[in-house]
């Protein structure tokens, strides 16, 4: 987002949004309507109250009776009231990346509620590689921001989720993604959005929005920031690994929102580029719903980018570009001189506003009393629920990864009540926990976010409630706890002897060591992958001297170069738990002690340190480059050393997968002009938009067995590999991936469908996606499939 920091800007700018947000009443509550009040005879009647009317019609009604300076007051995220048509300010901007937060203003936790459920930080949850889970989810989040709005301490448009790819493991906002993939990423995505937005045809139960468009994903490393940098980024990486999430949130998940993003793109701001909003996101993909901003990214592109020379113009082509709404007061205050001065024209407006009034319509929020609307009987008995907690720990459980399982070593005893040494800097945590976009994060930019947000950061806890490791572990074993490190810092080994002392005692050690926001936050990149300060000598000094196995427990959202405990045979085991959630030290005692088992896969390669040392962050090329030492971004593309691969994670059962079925040959039928010449099938490859790609997919059936005495889920992650890799395409690429739970001793049967246009081909230089003809090879863990694609009209068998 929404940017949890503010550039400090001229502070007059800010007191009339400033008093506008005052309006925007504190109290919780049963909530006024926001709109088309049943009680006022004045402005009830109005046709763009008329539910029975088409929502278009409604929005020109409404906007043919707007004058011009009330347009450009709802152009920004704290929206002014329109009294006299009976209309109240709204506060656009509110969060809910894994919950709803209150790091947007538009959403304040006090009263009948006092938070709600925190949901493991979403680098974890893309771990469980469940999409079931991801749109559940979303379903409980939408639950508990409905409940609050109608309370009255809340909105209804939230800025979440999160798209980017996590491109470079040292990004600080790494931790909000679904991770490096492009297919996983889209797929999360769609899957949230669609648990947010509800399946009620066009109505909406919250707003989603997936941000930040794009070729974000750098915050600040090494002088450089977000709110400078200009991304150089080749037509194929934008292809075939920028774009995909988010033509997936919007094709696949029907968002209602996406944000553009700070940054430049080969020269141009993102918010000012039509290329990127009009032509691709509104054109191309056909976003139904409103563009926005990211927070202040117009005035960010006029006061810091220098891009237009005058604010008017900045505001000129923000909208022309196809900007709907900004959060941040730069187009209330330029918009209305820009039209004056004829830099735009009062129709670009209402094209803006079209865009914005129709989600609002959507919400239900012209439609009366929110009470008697589709959700207008949920309020704070629903949130915090012990269901929605239940599913926060089953998700915290799913996304913990079993790196490594020596002996096993894993799981502990539960027989006799055994003594565990608790030792580390995040082993009695809590707010470590949920990892950022949950309010606590944000105090370090309290000083400048206030301006616009003025409630951020006075609330240090909004989860329900929290189970730390401790105590988790404490529900299974008498615990001894030692600190280790006075924080993840680690500066000293003050307390390491008290920690050693402790390891010598108990029948088990847990070490959960790691990183926090203190490390990797918004605004802050990692400088290496390393464990920080002393951790690792901590770690290894516990491990010589415990007296039964040690258990190593991360808590990090990017990845750590733990080579050292990898190799290391006194740590018998390596329990990933990204920042899980609420409840996440329960979901880490239920693995440790085998009440759960583990399924988690690492969403993102963990490298070793060196790979950084010809890797600038501002380097955004994905394709590896052997004549300037550039080794390339991710498992699609960089095939050096690395301490875990992505999808790594074992499981305390044994799988194994066999082919029930699967085509050795599909036909590719073209549309009819291109299917009666060769013309476009020079270089063995077909144009996506020549072929006619409905349904074409690959059914693959696949017999899952656990072999193991334990149930178990097991994640299926169908690679391919093209024909013809040249400087085309990926090494391999994630075309598919299903989760499927087995009971012990059972066998069950699945059936993946790879859709060819969308996942098999392949980008060639110029960004035009095509389908190699030949050979694909398939390969699902250790067994592979060989599949020709083959071009329907040369006479071979249709499919
Ligand atoms: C662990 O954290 C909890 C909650 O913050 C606190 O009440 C408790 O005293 C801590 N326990 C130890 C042993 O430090
Ligand atoms: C297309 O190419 C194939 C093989 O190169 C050839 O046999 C065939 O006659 C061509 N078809 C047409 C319609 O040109
Ligand atoms: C996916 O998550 C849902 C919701 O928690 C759960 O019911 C289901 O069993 C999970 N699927 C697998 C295969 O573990």
């Amino acid at each position: 987002m929404a940017s949890t920091t503010m550039r400090s800007l001229p502070f007059g700018i800010f007191l009339l949004p400033l008093l506008l947000a005052s309006v925007f009443g504190h109290t919780s509550g049963a909530r006024e309507p926001f709109a088309c009040d049943p009680k006022d005879a004045k402005t009830r009647d109005f046709p763009f109250c008329r539910v029975s009317l088409p929502t278009q019609e409604r929005v020109r009604d409404l906007t043919g009776r707007l004058t011009l300076q009330e347009k450009v007051s709802l152009l920004v995220n704290n929206a002014a009231a329109v009294t006299r048509l009976g209309i109240k300010g709204y506060e656009w901007w509110s969060e809910a990346l894994h919950g709803v937060s209150n790091v947007g203003p538009g959403t304040k936790f006090g009263g009948d509620f006092p938070g709600a459920t925190s949901f493991p930080q979403v680098i974890t949850t893309a771990a469980s590689f469940n999409a079931s889970l991801w749109k559940a989810i979303g379903r409980v989040v939408s639950d508990e921001a409905r409940a609050m709005y109608n309370g009255g301490v809340a909105g209804l448009t939230y800025w979440s989720p999160n798209v980017n790819i996590f491109r470079d493991p040292r990004w600080g906002r790494g931790q909000e993604t679904p991770g490096e993939d492009p297919v996983v990423v889209g797929t999360y995505g769609a899957s949230y959005v669609r648990g947010l937005q509800g399946d009620d045809g066009n109505r909406l139960k919250v707003a989603a929005c997936c941000k930040h468009f794009t070729a974000y994903d750098l915050d600040n490393w090494n002088g450089i920031d977000r709110f400078h940098f200009n991304a150089k980024v080749s037509k194929q990486d934008i292809e075939d690994t920028f774009d995909v999430p988010f033509k997936m949130c919007v094709k696949e998940g029907k968002v209602a929102s996406v944000m553009c993003s700070y940054n430049q793109v080969n020269g141009v701001p993102t918010c000012a580029d039509p290329n990127l909003l009009r032509k691709t996101v509104r054109g191309v993909w056909r976003l139904d719903g409103y563009i926005v901003s990211d927070c202040d990214s117009v005035g960010v592109y006029y006061d810091e980018q220098h891009y237009t020379s005058t604010p008017e113009e900045a505001a000129a082509d923000a909208i022309k570009a196809g900007l709907d709404l900004d959060c941040g007061p730069f187009l209330a205050v330029h918009t209305e001189n820009a039209v004056k001065r004829g830099l735009l024209n009062e129709n670009d407006v209402n094209g803006a506003l079209a865009n914005t009034l129709n989600v609002q319509m959507r919400l239900g929020m012209f439609d009366g009393e929110p009470s008697s609307q589709p959700f207008g009987n949920l309020g704070a008995k629903d949130v915090c629920t012990a269901a929605h907690q239940e599913l926060a720990l089953e998700a915290a459980r799913q996304g913990i990864v079993l790196l490594k399982n020596r002996g096993p070593s894993l799981p502990l005893s539960r027989r006799r009540h055994p003594t565990v040494a608790v030792i580390g800097p995040n082993s009695n945590v809590t707010d470590t926990m949920i990892g950022n976009y949950a309010g606590e994060s944000l105090s370090l930019f309290k000083k400048h976010i206030s301006m616009i947000n003025p409630q951020a950061g006075t609330h240090t806890c909004v989860a329900c409630g929290y189970t730390s490791p401790l105590q988790g572990i404490g529900r299974y074993a008498r615990t001894i706890h030692q600190q280790g490190c006075a924080d993840v810092a680690c500066a000293t080994d003050k307390l390491f002897s008290a920690a050693v002392d402790a390891a010598r005692q108990a029948d088990a050690t847990v070490l959960v060591v790691g990183l926090d926001q203190s490390i990797e936050a918004e605004f802050r990149d990692r400088a290496g992958l390393l464990l920080p300060g002393r951790q690792q000598e901590l770690v290894s000094k516990v491990a010589a001297a415990s007296r039964g196995p040690t258990i190593l427990v991360l808590m990090s959202g990017g990845p750590i170069d733990l080579g050292f405990a990898k190799n290391d045979p006194r740590i018998g085991a390596i329990l990933w738990a990204g920042y899980p959630g609420q409840d996440g030290g329960a979901a880490i005692a239920d693995i440790l002690f085998g009440t759960s088992n583990p399924g988690g896969k690492l969403p993102m390669t963990w490298y070793p340190q060196d790979y950084l040392s010809n890797l600038p962050m501002t380097s955004m090329a994905m394709r590896s480059s052997r004549s300037r030492g550039y080794p390339g971004r991710t498992y699609r593309f960089y095939k050096g050393p690395v301490v875990y691969s992505f999808g790594h994670g074992k499981s305390y059962t044994k799988f194994v997968h066999t082919i029930a079925s699967a085509p050795t040959v599909v036909a590719i039928p073209l549309h009819g002009r291109h299917g009666s010449g060769n013309t476009t099938i020079s270089g063995k490859a077909i144009r996506v938009t020549h072929a006619k790609c409905d349904k074409l997919s690959v059914a693959v059936d696949l017999d899952v067995k656990n072999l193991g005495s334990m149930d178990g889920s097991h994640t299926l992650l169908v690679f391919s590999k093209p024909p013809h890799a040249g400087h085309w395409a990926p090494r391999k690429q994630l075309v598919a991936f299903e989760k499927v739970h087995v009971p012990a001793r059972a066998q069950k049967r699945v059936r993946i469908n790879i859709h060819v246009c969308k996942v098999l081909s392949v980008v060639d230089r110029s960004g035009i996606r095509r389908i190699q003809m030949g050979e694909h090879s398939l390969h699902i863990g250790n067994i592979k499939h060989s599949v020709s694609l083959q071009v329907a009209t040369l006479g071979v068998i249709k499919s």
